[in-house]
């Protein structure tokens, strides 16, 4: 007889973000006459730029006629791609090469795949809160026993609190995978150069492998902070780096993403190349390569002009982090973030958790945020608030916060 995994029997509950939508469903059925606006997940509103639909525009045209029509090709991506994001790498003195580049369709998938180069046996350690999908893929893959808590046994949650500014202390044990995001989502920290080095030579020294998701680096506003981790010198023999067009290109739904796996990198008995090996091999095995339209259109977003028109939409949405800081501000609520990210994270009033906080905003202003705890148990206590939304949808959303809320 066929045997389900038991380790998705292991998953607390529902993925975070349908959970919240489910929740969000029923207060719209409830309550018909709501006009309900969404700070939750973090989906980018704003349309394609102008370059962009031309890079996509010309890939349909090219694969329309006899000549230019092209059906599978290199599961790491097109070299056009692959070369223009290793030029950003190199822009930030780093010594990525387009060899290096596996492009994909997400930071998420690739974010949920990597951990299945490396042993079944591996201890994991995490960012505490963090982004669901570092956990639920470990937990898929059988690293972590029962829940209990709020918390995967075997698991590694390294706190990040607002006594340490939302980054971690070194793990308290030896841990093989360490999962570090930043700018971070949820928190909206940003890591600084000495926190990352900190990190760095630690994983160097126990041979343990930083998976270091940089999806928000484009949104970044202090030029101090570094936007990769290769930035830090040694971090080539011990990182892998994912990152996306999702959030600076409006990609959430075009779907491009890419990681980086240098031959530097190496684990316990590995030789350099082997891990990108492995990653290659994964690949090909599983993946097909992102749409060649897609591709196009990543090409054409890291043009001059692609990039200057995602730097004003990056602009805008932090224009937008702002409008909501500083309605928390103006009613005494707490919040972090906002800065260097697209996301707030505040907390929530004396007395009233994560999911109740949900609850109140949902039905006192009719507004859609998300609960920390949902990111792992130190969320307990903080919402998230993202930027992602029309201008005129964020101040209204801004404007019942301060206005409806009752503290
Ligand atoms: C989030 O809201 O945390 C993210 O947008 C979800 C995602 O990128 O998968």
């Amino acid at each position: 007889m066929a045997q389900i995994n038991p380790s998705y029997k292991k998953l607390a509950a529902g993925y975070l973000f349908p959970e919240i939508a489910r929740r969000t469903r029923e207060f719209q059925a409830a309550n018909p006459a709501a006009d309900i606006l969404r700070l939750g997940i973090g989906d980018t509103t704003e349309p394609l730029t102008p370059a962009v639909v031309a890079g996509l525009r010309a890939a349909v045209e090219r694969q329309g006629g006899l000549e230019g029509y092209s059906g599978y090709g290199d599961s790491e991506g097109i070299p056009e791609l692959r070369e223009a994001i290793a030029r950003e790498y190199q822009k930030r003195g780093t010594a990525v090469t387009a060899s290096d580049i596996f492009v994909s369709d997400g930071a998420k998938p690739d974010s949920a795949n990597i951990q299945s180069i490396f042993h079944a046996g591996s201890i994991v350690a995490v960012q505490d809160p963090a982004y669901p999908v570092y956990v639920d893929s470990n937990v898929i893959a059988g690293r972590t026993g029962e829940a209990s808590g709020g918390c995967y046994n075997g698991l590694v949650y390294m706190p990040c609190t607002e006594k340490n500014g939302f980054f971690p202390a070194l793990p308290d044990r030896k841990v093989d995978l360490i999962y570090i995001c930043s700018p971070n989502n949820p928190t909206g920290a940003a890591a600084t150069h000495p926190q990352l080095k900190h990190f760095v030579e630690y994983a160097i020294s126990q041979r343990a492998i930083i998976l270091f998701d940089s999806a928000y680096a484009i949104f970044i506003r202090d030029q101090s902070l570094p936007h990769s981790i290769y930035e830090v010198e040694g971090a080539e023999q011990c990182a892998i780096e994912i990152s996306s067009f999702s959030k600076s290109a409006g990609f959430t739904g075009v779907r491009l993403g890419w990681t980086v796996v240098p031959d530097a990198v190496v684990a316990e008995e590995t030789a350099p190349g082997e891990i990108k090996g492995l990653w290659t091999r994964r690949q090909n095995t599983f993946f097909n390569g992102a749409s060649n339209i897609a591709q196009a259109g990543g090409v054409a977003a890291l043009t001059d002009t692609g990039q200057a028109e995602m730097a004003g939409r990056v602009d805008f949405y932090m224009g937008n982090a702002r409008i909501i800081r500083d309605g928390l501000d103006q009613i005494g609520v707490t919040a972090f973030g906002g800065d260097n990210a697209p996301y707030v994270w505040m907390r929530t009033p004396p007395g009233i958790d994560s999911w109740a906080f949900f609850d109140k905003l949902l039905s006192e202003c009719h507004v859609v945020g998300t609960p920390g705890v949902g990111f792992g148990p130190r969320g307990e206590g903080y919402f998230r608030l993202s930027a992602f939304g029309h201008r005129e949808n964020v101040e209204q959303a801004a404007e019942r916060i301060t206005s409806r809320l009752v503290l």
